[in-house]
C-alpha cells in the first residue's frame, strides 16, 4: 500500500468535478495540497471546504513556461510533491469534417500538452527522492473513439500511450505512473465544452448536456475515491465506474467493430 499521509499532492482542474473531489479527499488522507485551476473562482471555492488552507495557483495548463513556474513554485513553498494528479480537461463535439483548427489545438493544448508539462515538470522532484505516483487523466475516450470526438480521442489516446510509455521507463523504481480512465462521470464537463454537435445528432449544448447528464451513472465523488484506491494499491490503469469497465470489454472482444454495440448502448443508457 502506498501511504499518502504527510504527502504533498498537486491537482490540477481542482476548481470543479473529479479534481474538486480529489482535493477533499486528499486533504482527508493527510496530504499536503497545492491546486491549480484556470478558473480562480472555483479553485477558491474548493480551497473554501478544505480543512487546511492549500497552496492555490491560477493556471493554463497549456502555458509550459507557466506550468514549469508552478513546479517551482511548490519546491520553494512545499519542499516537493509527491503526488503529481493531471486532472484538468475540456471537451469538444464536432465532425472531423468541421472541426476548426483553432478548436482542435484549443484541446490538445489542454488535455494533452497539459499533461506532458505537468508530468515533465514535476518528474525531477519525484525521481531526485524516488518516491512518488504521476497520475493521469485519459478517459474511456481513450479506449474506444466516438463519433464527433476526434479531437478528445486523439487528445486522450495519447495521454493513455504517453503514460503507458512513462510507466515503463519508470519501472523497478519508486516512482510510478497511472493512466485513469472515467466513464461517465456527473461533472460540469459537458456543458463547459465547445459543443457543436454529437453522435445521435443533437445540435444544442443544453440537450447534449442533459443527455450527458442522464449517461453518467458516477459520482466525483465516487471517481476520486477509485483514483485514490488505485494510488494506494499501486494500480497501473484505473477504470472507473461500471460503464467504464463494460467498453473496456466491449472493444477487447470486438477491437474494431465496437462502435455497432457501443452507439446501441450509449442511446439506451441516455434513455
Ligand atoms: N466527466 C466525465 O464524464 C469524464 C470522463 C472521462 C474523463 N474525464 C476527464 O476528467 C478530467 C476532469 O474533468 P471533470 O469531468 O471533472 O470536468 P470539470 O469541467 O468539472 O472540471 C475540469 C476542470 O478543469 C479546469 N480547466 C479547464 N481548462 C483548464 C486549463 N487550461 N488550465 C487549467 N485548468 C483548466 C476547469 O476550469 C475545471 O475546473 C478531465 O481531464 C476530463 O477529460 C471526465
Amino acid at each position: 500500500m502506498y501511504s499518502l499521509k504527510g504527502k504533498v499532492a498537486v491537482v490540477t482542474g481542482a476548481g470543479s468535478g473529479i479534481g474538486r473531489a480529489l482535493a477533499q479527499l486528499l486533504a482527508a488522507k493527510g496530504c499536503t495540497l497545492a491546486l491549480a485551476d484556470i478558473n480562480e473562482v472555483g479553485l477558491k471555492e474548493t480551497a473554501a471546504s478544505l480543512p487546511t488552507p492549500p497552496l492555490l495557483q491560477k493556471l493554463d495548463v497549456a502555458d509550459r513556461d507557466a506550468v514549469y513556474a508552478f513546479a517551482t513554485r511548490v519546491k520553494n513553498e512545499l519542499g516537493t510533491a509527491h503526488i503529481v494528479i493531471n486532472n484538468a480537461g475540456v471537451a469538444v463535439s464536432q465532425t472531423v469534417a468541421d472541426l476548426s483548427y483553432e478548436d482542435f489545438e484549443w484541446i490538445m493544448g489542454i488535455n494533452f500538452w497539459g499533461v506532458v508539462y505537468g508530468t515533465k515538470a514535476f518528474l525531477p522532484m519525484l525521481t531526485a527522492q524516488d518516491d512518488g505516483v504521476i497520475v493521469n487523466l485519459s478517459s474511456v475516450f481513450g479506449i474506444i473513439a466516438v463519433p464527433t470526438q476526434s479531437s478528445y480521442n486523439a487528445a486522450k489516446f495519447a495521454v493513455r500511450g504517453f503514460t503507458e510509455s512513462l510507466r515503463h521507463e519508470l519501472d523497478g523504481t519508486g516512482v510510478s505512473a497511472i493512466s485513469v480512465h472515467p466513464g461517465g462521470i456527473k461533472t460540469n464537463i459537458a456543458a463547459a465544452s465547445r459543443f457543436y454537435v454529437d453522435p445521435s445528432g443533437v445540435s444544442s449544448r443544453e440537450n447534449a448536456a442533459a443527455g450527458f447528464a442522464k449517461m453518467a451513472k458516477t459520482t466525483p465523488e465516487q471517481a476520486a475515491q477509485t483514483i485514490v484506491d488505485g494510488i494506494e494499491r499501486g494500480s497501473k490503469r484505473v477504470l472507473i465506474g461500471a460503464d467504464a469497465k463494460l467498453i473496456d470489454i466491449i472493444q477487447r472482444l470486438m477491437p474494431v467493430n465496437y462502435w455497432k454495440p457501443m452507439s446501441a448502448l450509449m442511446r439506451s443508457m441516455r434513455k
